[in-house]
Formats: structure tokens, C-alpha cells, sequence
């Protein structure tokens, strides 16, 4: 290319080139790839110009450089202007399609709520954790000596028949009560010992208040001076708590082999306030618990002084509560997961 005249229509058709074909390219990305094409330096039409600086004659090199520096950077400005114009149309393209109408009203979502009993688990939890209460995680399988013999039901003793259990062998069994933790915790610890243990029991027994697996919580206190009195005081702020300002309790004899003297506990009808209702069979109380002084021959066995030391015990029971408390007349209710119900009950 001897002539400057010839490199300057060509360099005039570039740009004309360049020109058009930018008015039929869409999209940014399409410019930066026609961009790409032309600039490439082996083999665009522009990126390409400096290789043939080798065939120009020296005395017009520098005015074939200037030349060619010239195209170069009107494409360059060429492309960055037409690649920005897109870009933005692109951008304010996708905002409109992604507008967000934010006085739309939300979408609700179904919000999942506890199952009663854990509800109830939780209120006992935090009720006894104020006041001091610490958690212990009994086993649910038990050998027969925690279950009964050091709770002081030795075999054959009557009172095993109030609790049909269900045996692995001779020697295990599921839990029927919450009570076996008591022992485990006072052979593991030296009083003061204050401690509740909620969870699941089992026993051969199914109608519309009783279910083979329910939930119990036991209470145990071990410490110098603990009296019933201790016992009935917690038990009133329990019930106040649990069932409302204003409830009290009752303690009435019972007889539990491993508490002495025992009592079971009810509470005054939160429903009727005591004045007789379905609820109460008209008799103002309701049957909560049982309870007592720890006897002290279990105090003994655990290698507790029981002329140190005495003991308070309850157990609850954790679906009895939730039915007493949200009115559920069938303990089949709670373990049906029908949404129906449960979702009515959020405290
Ligand atoms: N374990 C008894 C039951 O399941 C309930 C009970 C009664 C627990 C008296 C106690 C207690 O700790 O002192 O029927």
C-alpha cells in the first residue's frame, strides 16, 4: 500500500462499514462481540491495520500510524457510546420487568405452631426453671430396679399392678413413670438436688384418657429442712401460672410406695372459678398430680441421710395439662396430628 490516498478510502469505508452495521446490532452484547471482530488484531479490519506497517514505505509510515491511530480511537469511541446506549436500555429493561408493586399486600405464610404438649413441656420448663429448678434427661428404657424395686415396689408388691408395663425381658422395660429418674439422679448427685424431668412414659392402657405412650414430668428436691409445705408452696405458684392468677391447690391423702406421706393434688376449677361445671363434675376441684415427701427408705437406697436429708417429688402429667388447659376431651387428639386441632392451640 504505496498510496495514502488508497489507505484513506479505506479507512473511509471502514468507518461506513462500521457505521452500518452498528444500526442493525440489538444488543450489548452483540456490539462487544462485533467490537471484538473488528479490533482483533490479527484479523480485524482495524486491529489488523498496524501488521502492514512493514509494506508502507518509511517516509509515510508516520502518517499511516497517525491515520491509523485516528480510526482507532473513533471506533473505540464509536463502540464504547453505542455499547453503553445498549447497556442502559438493557438495564432500565429488566428494571421495569422486575418492578416490584410494594403496596401489593403480602403473600400470607402459614405459620407453623408447637404441638400442644411440647407447648405445655416448654410453659413447665420455664415455670419450674424460675425457680431453680435444673433439667435431667431420664432414659426411656429402664431396668426394672429403677422403675420399681428402688422406688421401693419391690416384686409382687400391689402396687406394680397400678401400671401395666411393657417388658423387653425379664430384666427391661419402657418406663410407666418419670419416678425412675428420681433414683438415678440421687445416686449420680449429693444434695442439694432440685431438679424436673420431663418426658415420655409407657403403658399398656388405652381408652379416652389414657394413651400406651404419654408424657410425664417428675420434680425432685433433696435438700436440709424440705418439708410438705415447701411442696404445696411450689405447687400453688405452678398452678397460678399455668392455669391463671387466682388458682390454688388442694392436697388430699393418696398413697404412692415411694413418697410418704403422699397426696394427690388438685387445683381449683380455673373454668367455673370452684362454682361446679362440666369441666370440675361440679365439684370446683380438678386432680392434677401426684405428689409427696420423698419416703425415706428410697432417700436410704440412694445412700442419702435421710436423718440429714429429706425430699419432696411430684409428677405431672404432661397431656393431662394441655386437655385441662385447652379443653381437648380425647388424649387421642394430641397424638393425631390432625392440623385441624392442633392449629388452634398456640399460647
Ligand atoms: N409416678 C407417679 C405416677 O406415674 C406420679 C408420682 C406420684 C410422681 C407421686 C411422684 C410422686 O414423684 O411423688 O403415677
Amino acid at each position: 500500500m504505496a498510496d495514502l490516498n488508497e489507505l484513506t478510502e479505506k479507512l473511509s469505508n471502514i468507518r461506513q462499514e462500521i457505521t452500518e452495521e452498528l444500526k442493525k446490532i440489538e444488543s450489548s452484547q452483540g456490539a462487544f462481540e462485533y467490537k471484538k471482530s473488528i479490533m482483533d488484531s490479527k484479523t480485524g479490519k482495524i486491529g489488523s491495520l498496524m501488521r502492514e506497517m512493514g509494506k508502507i514505505p518509511n517516509e509515510l509510515k508516520a502518517e499511516y500510524g497517525k491515520k491509523v491511530n485516528e480510526i482507532k480511537n473513533w471506533a473505540a469511541e464509536e463502540f464504547e457510546g453505542f455499547e453503553k446506549k445498549l447497556k442502559e436500555a438493557e438495564l432500565k429493561k429488566r428494571y421495569e420487568s422486575e418492578k416490584i408493586d410494594v403496596t401489593m399486600p403480602a403473600k400470607m405464610q402459614k405459620k407453623g405452631n408447637l404441638h400442644p404438649n411440647t407447648q405445655v413441656r416448654n410453659q413447665l420448663v420455664d415455670i419450674f426453671g424460675s425457680m431453680g429448678f435444673n433439667i435431667y434427661e431420664g432414659r426411656e428404657i429402664e431396668t426394672d430396679y429403677y422403675n420399681f424395686t428402688a422406688l421401693n415396689i419391690p416384686k409382687d408388691h400391689p402396687a406394680r399392678d397400678m401400671q401395666d408395663t411393657f417388658y423387653l425381658s425379664p430384666e427391661f422395660l419402657l418406663r410407666t413413670q418419670t419416678s425412675s429418674g428420681q433414683v438415678h439422679v440421687m445416686e449420680e448427685n449429693k444434695p442439694p438436688i432440685k431438679i424436673i424431668s420431663p418426658g415420655k412414659v409407657f403403658r399398656s392402657d388405652d381408652d379416652a384418657t389414657h394413651s400406651p405412650m404419654f408424657s410425664q414430668m417428675e420434680g425432685l428436691v433433696v435438700d436440709k429442712g424440705i418439708t410438705l409445705c415447701d411442696l404445696k408452696g411450689m405447687l400453688d405458684l405452678f398452678v397460678q401460672k399455668i392455669f391463671g392468677e387466682g388458682t390454688s391447690t388442694r392436697l388430699r391423702p393418696s398413697y404412692f410406695p415411694f413418697t410418704e406421706p403422699s397426696v394427690e393434688v388438685d387445683v381449683s376449677c380455673f373454668q367455673c372459678k370452684g362454682k361446679g361445671c362440666k369441666l370440675c363434675k361440679g365439684t370446683g376441684w380438678i386432680e392434677v398430680l401426684g405428689a409427696g415427701v420423698v419416703n425415706k427408705k428410697v432417700l436410704e437406697d440412694c445412700g442419702i441421710d435421710s436423718d440429714v436429708y429429706s425430699g419432696i417429688a411430684f409428677g405431672i402429667g404432661i397431656e393431662r395439662i394441655a386437655m385441662l388447659k385447652y379443653g381437648i376431651n380425647n388424649i387421642k387428639l394430641l397424638f393425631e396430628s390432625d392440623l385441624r386441632v392442633l392449629d388452634q392451640i398456640d399460647d
